[in-house]
């Protein structure tokens, strides 16, 4: 069977995972797969960075635009992140018969339609399973195992680098620069922490979390955000003293119409919130993320897992590989998106 032939576009923390895990699980991949996974190129910003995995000098390129337009590569893996290059190089890629997995949770958020519609059209796959929750598989069971349900309500801590903070300030007294520096040290922060600590990270979350859950369409923009950055050390303290915890949650939930003709809307938050220590979210630690889905038949599900960082991350997106892979081989196409219903994202006032 001729070789899937797979361009990486970026080498940071989470691209060397899978750059090293393709090497490391060439046999077990080709198996699962049914044919050789090939890596034909990987795209970073500079030759002569420091960087965690060794690329051969012949794959490695600075001209990302050209590597995805050649016409030998059958699927491109993008873990750039941020909004442009990334859009542009996903809608070139796709145009040129590529299919795509993407961990870029901040460009699915805010511009998901443009790269779905871009892949239909070129009936291509495009599948970001790692977006949201690191190793954790979460979307998958939200796009196609609860697929027949009615989900509810979403509840995630979805953010590795500010639950990390909180647990800090929570078990040790650090304080907020110090437990930042920490997770930055440990490769869990977006490259501008602002992102993490101002819950943008977790609102683009938030908002892919909600779209597949409720088959509408919510943006980054749709998500009432507020970060921890106002939380302190005495917040913590009078939290703990009263059997609770801070977290940064990301909250969607189904709201019903008081009209009972109209559809239910949609309400999406991100906010730090004190949670009982007996709650299943509170014990989540560290870096951990855990999202807690409520529907109608299946009652409570709770998902966890490591939802940072560069070798959980790469998992996710190596699993995605194989399904795209898969696909590839069978001649057939994936769903990335979940059909969607046009529902009312509602403002915050309402719900
Ligand atoms: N900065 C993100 C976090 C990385 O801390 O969760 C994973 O998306």
């Amino acid at each position: 069977n001729s070789p899937l032939k797979v361009a990486v576009l970026g080498c940071g923390s989470v691209g060397s995972q899978v750059v090293r895990l393709l090497g490391e699980q060439a046999d077990d991949l080709a198996a699962r797969v049914g044919a050789p996974v090939q890596l034909a190129g990987v795209a970073v910003r500079r030759l002569d960075a420091p960087r965690e995995v060794d690329v051969p000098a012949e794959l490695l390129t600075t001209d990302a635009a050209a590597l995805v337009a050649r016409d030998d590569i059958d699927l491109v893996i993008e873990v750039i992140g941020g909004i442009e290059p990334a859009r542009s190089l996903i809608l070139s890629a796709l145009e040129n018969g590529a299919s795509v997995v993407t961990a870029n949770k901040a460009l699915l958020a805010e511009d998901g339609p443009t790269l779905f519609e871009a892949a239909e059209k070129a009936g291509r796959d495009l599948y970001y399973e790692a977006a949201v929750a690191g190793a954790i598989p979460i979307l998958r069971p939200l796009r196609e195992s609860l697929a027949g349900d009615k989900v509810t309500r979403v509840l995630g801590i979805v953010n590795g680098t500010t639950n990390f903070i909180l647990d800090k300030m929570d078990t040790q007294g650090s304080g907020f620069a110090d437990a930042l520096e920490e997770a930055q040290a440990l490769g869990y922060a977006e490259a501008d922490p602002t992102a993490d600590v101002e819950g943008f990270d977790a609102a683009a979350k938030a908002a892919i979390l909600a779209s597949l859950a409720f088959h509408s369409r919510v943006t980054a923009a749709d998500v009432h955000r507020e970060g921890i950055t106002d939380v302190t050390a005495a917040d913590v303290r009078s939290a703990r003293e009263m059997g609770s915890v801070v977290k940064l949650l990301a909250i969607a939930e189904l709201v019903p119409s008081a009209d009972p003709a109209e559809d239910a809307g949609v309400s999406v938050r991100v906010h730090p919130a004190m949670i009982p220590r007996s709650h299943p979210l509170a014990s989540v630690r560290e870096a951990y993320n855990a999202v807690f889905v409520e529907s109608e038949a299946a009652g409570q599900l709770m998902f966890y897992g490591p939802g940072a960082g560069g070798s959980p991350t790469a998992s996710a997106v190596l699993g995605d590989l194989v399904t795209v892979a898969r696909n590839h081989r069978q001649g057939t196409r994936g769903v990335g998106e979940s059909a969607y219903a046009d529902r009312a994202v509602l403002p915050m006032g309402e719900t």
